[in-house]
């Protein structure tokens, strides 16, 4: 558990310093977008404003061949297009780089005769209504915007392998008193249960030594039956308080090895029908699918003793109790139905939290001590599966509990490392 939470506290620290780290990576390539822009502008206007006065009209039509003699002669680089438009927008020259035949101010793409072209354009206007324009391709921005994207990224994989190291290791911190709190807690559930034990057996010894005297003297033993009944709920609480304590280190306390299914419920549903029988109610297995599921044996026991003993706890004389079991996509799924007094729909999501019981006084007075159903979750848990009950009030209760089943290599491997344990 704690190291699920680890993880889950490492992956947020990471998503959520992903996720700044590509807002400013966005801000920052758009930024320097922007800035690349507005300098080839500025360059653009300055050279389209420097060459205006050197533009001459021959019969109206602009033209600048004596510029570009002067330019030749001079030996004069120049890698923008410069091109004449008339009046009516059609090009009359154009000199340098191929560039796109339209008059436009900002980003064109386009098709000349050199194939596709993605220029920047500026132009300004001539005195006889014609127009001088410029053009650069966008090739050198675009070599600088994706420079400048592979350079976040491949900034950005060391970054985020980094983030997971210290966020592993500051989660390891942050989780540090949560851990203390919980040991805390195993070891307080963990005495408190053996504590309990020895005074329990202690006040039984009593109960038969006092029950066998005062049978001798023929004295009513009705306090005496009190006491026992009290003590059995110590008894009870002492065990399911060991059992939850067991849980919390599963590793230890619990050995995995593949388990038929339908013969551990049909064994524990036997269990329970003398006393079925005993209350009047109906108690029928149908339909437990033939499967293998890797569990702790005692502990699954444990799981439909609890819930079937539950059922028969809540059902009337003439109920009926069905288990039954079915596939699906998580594994095997047996499900305990009764036709009890069910559960209040808004008690429903509390019934596997501990000491939790709908009917405090009722379930205290028959001896619950509303552990039972945490442990079952515990336990199932520990096994990779889940459980959960629906619930009609006055109609009866369905418990589902559903488990992963194994895989022929993992029974495999489970019965050899058994072996290997022997
Ligand atoms: N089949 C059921 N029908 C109706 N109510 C149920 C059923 N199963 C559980 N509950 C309710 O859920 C509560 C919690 O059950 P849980 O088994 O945890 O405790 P408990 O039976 O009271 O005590 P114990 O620790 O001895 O099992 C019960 O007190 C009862 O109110
Ligand atoms: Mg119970």
């Amino acid at each position: 558990m704690i190291n699920r939470l680890r993880i889950r506290l490492t992956l947020w620290f990471i998503f959520l310093v992903i996720a700044a780290y590509i807002l400013d990576a966005s801000a920052a390539y758009w930024m320097l977008n922007n800035r690349l822009i507005s300098s080839t502008e500025n360059n653009l206007r300055h050279i389209c404003e420097s060459i205006a006065p050197a533009v001459d009209y021959v019969d109206g039509k602009p033209t600048l061949s004596n510029w570009m003699h002067v330019a030749i002669e001079r030996n004069i680089p120049y890698e923008n297009t410069i091109q004449l438009f008339g009046a009516d927008k059609t090009m009359f020259e154009s000199y340098g780089p191929a560039g796109i035949k339209k008059l436009v101010n900002g980003r064109i793409d386009g098709v000349d005769d050199n194939g596709r072209l993605s220029v920047y354009s500026h132009y300004i206007n001539l005195p006889a209504g014609c127009f001088v324009q410029t053009q650069l391709s966008f090739q050198s921005i675009d070599q600088i915007t994706s420079a400048f994207i592979s350079d976040q990224l491949i900034r950005g994989i060391p970054l985020v392998l980094l983030l997971a190291v210290f966020g592993w290791f500051y989660s390891g911190r942050a989780v540090a008193p949560i851990v203390k709190s919980l040991d805390t807690l195993r070891t307080f559930i963990d005495d408190a249960g053996h504590e309990l034990n020895t005074p329990v057996a202690l006040i039984e010894n009593s109960i038969q030594t006092i029950e066998a005297e005062l049978q001798e003297k023929q004295l009513p033993t009705d306090v005496l039956r009190i006491i026992q009944r009290a003590s059995s709920t110590l008894k009870n609480l002492a065990q399911r308080l060991l059992l939850l304590a067991k849980m919390e280190q599963p590793s230890i306390s619990m050995h995995f090895i593949p388990v038929n299914l339908a013969h551990l419920v049909t064994d524990v549903v036997h269990d329970f029908s003398q006393k079925a029988q005993g209350q009047g109610v109906d108690l029928q297995i149908y339909n437990l699918p033939d499967v293998t599921v890797l569990a702790d044996p005692d502990s699954l026991i444990e799981v439909f003793s609890n819930v079937i003993e539950n059922a028969l706890h809540y059902t009337g004389a003439d109920g009926h109790i069905y288990v039954y079991g079915f596939r699906n996509d998580n594994g095997v799924c047996i499900a305990i139905r009764d036709t009890g007094c069910g559960i209040p729909i808004k008690s429903l999501s509390r019934i596997f939290d501990r000491f939790y019981r709908v009917d405090q006084a009722r379930s205290k007075k028959d001896g619950g001590t509303g552990l039972g159903l945490s442990i079952v979750k515990a336990i199932v848990e520990v096994h990779n599966g889940n459980v959960r009950a629906e619930s009609s009030p006055n109609k009866g209760s369905t418990f589902f509990i559903t488990l992963p089943i194994a895989s022929d290599k993992e029974s495999k491997l489970s019965q050899l490392s058994a072996a290997n344990r022997v």
